[in-house]
């Protein structure tokens, strides 16, 4: 039997629409719109890009967002005037840095300057401790979308043996952080997996659900997936494809057509994970400005 599609679009436009509601409610009892600062330092094309699409999808559920754009030989020390200015805004709830930054300015330094209660990135070390003994937190977007798509496609982890392949700061470690808390949408027995995995496969086929955050396109096969296991592909490679009128095409860390033949339920790339990461970043706007609210 073919798998089930676990359709990131879809479910991200749910939550997207339940946020909608979240955002009406807030400007009308409280006269508050969930305000985001994006930062952009430098040229870069595809941050360009990441960009404009946070801000557009800011816009579309009614967050207001205001975009900095500063030149790539800005001083670091201009760069943390304004995290302190947005720091103090109070029409500003999430601020958000851009990454990468250009090589003379420190990326830790910029990070942990942004105020805990609005680092909607959830790249702070005080986000990154709460999220641990799982205290309330801003949680990173990606993995939090991932914990988010396998819970309202209705596949619990709760129980299942998750298994991810990749151990980042940004995807792999905290993903296994989120699904291994004491929690109804997690509760799952996690293992991680990385380059010096022994025997990487026989580790992989004991996945009731795996994630693949590794960057290495379609790296996993169909013998590396238990018949039936449900599988999270994070990864997005761009690969050479001269078929194609644009030379190249996205690819997952999965080989999607031989898995998907195996797999219960798997989720594509492109319309995976993807738009799920956007969402988290505007779900933790909309959660910022709710703790923000005048007691
Ligand atoms: N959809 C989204 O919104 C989104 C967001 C973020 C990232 N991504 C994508 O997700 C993927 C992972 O991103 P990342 O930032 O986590 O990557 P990363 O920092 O390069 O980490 C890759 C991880 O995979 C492990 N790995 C690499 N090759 C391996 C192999 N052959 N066997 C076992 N483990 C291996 C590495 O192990 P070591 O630690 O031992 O080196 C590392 O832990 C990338 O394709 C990226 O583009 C997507």
């Amino acid at each position: 039997m073919a798998a089930q599609i676990i359709d990131g679009n879809k479910i991200a436009a749910q939550i997207r629409g339940e946020l909608e509601k979240e955002i009406i409610t807030l400007k009308e009892k409280h006269g508050v719109t969930p305000g985001l600062a994006v930062v952009l330092v430098g040229e870069n094309p595809a941050s360009q890009q990441y960009v404009k699409n946070k801000n557009k999808a800011a816009h579309e559920i009614g967050i207001y967002s205001e975009q900095h754009n500063l030149s790539k030989d800005t001083p670091e020390a201009e760069l943390l005037a304004l995290v302190e200015k947005l720091n103090a805004d109070p029409k500003i709830h999430g601020i958000l840095v851009q990454l990468p930054l250009p090589k003379h300015i420190d990326e830790k330094k910029v990070l942990i300057l942004i105020d805990p209660e609005k680092d909607v990135d959830g790249f702070h070390p005080m986000n990154l401790g709460r999220m641990m003994v799982g205290d309330p937190a801003y949680l990173p977007c990606t993995p939090h979308g991932v914990v988010k798509m396998l819970n309202y496609s209705g596949f619990k982890p709760a129980g299942k043996h998750v298994v991810v392949v990749g151990r980042s700061n940004i995807v792999g470690k905290p993903v296994a952080n989120m699904l291994v808390q004491k929690t109804a949408d997690a509760d799952a027995t996690v293992t991680v997996c990385h380059s010096r995995t022994k025997d990487l496969p026989s580790v992989t086929r004991q996945a009731d659900i795996l994630i693949a955050a590794m960057g290495q396109p379609e790296f996993v096969t169909a013998d590396m997936v238990k018949e039936g296991a449900v599988v999270i592909d994070v990864g997005v490679n761009r690969v050479d494809d001269p078929s194609s009128p644009k030379g190249f095409r996205w690819a997952g860390d999965v080989k999607f057509a031989e898995v998907a033949a195996k797999a219960a339920a798997i989720s594509p790339v492109p319309g995976g994970v993807g738009p799920m990461t956007i969402t988290m970043l505007l779900y933790n706007t909309v959660q910022s400005a709710k703790r923000h609210l005048p007691k």
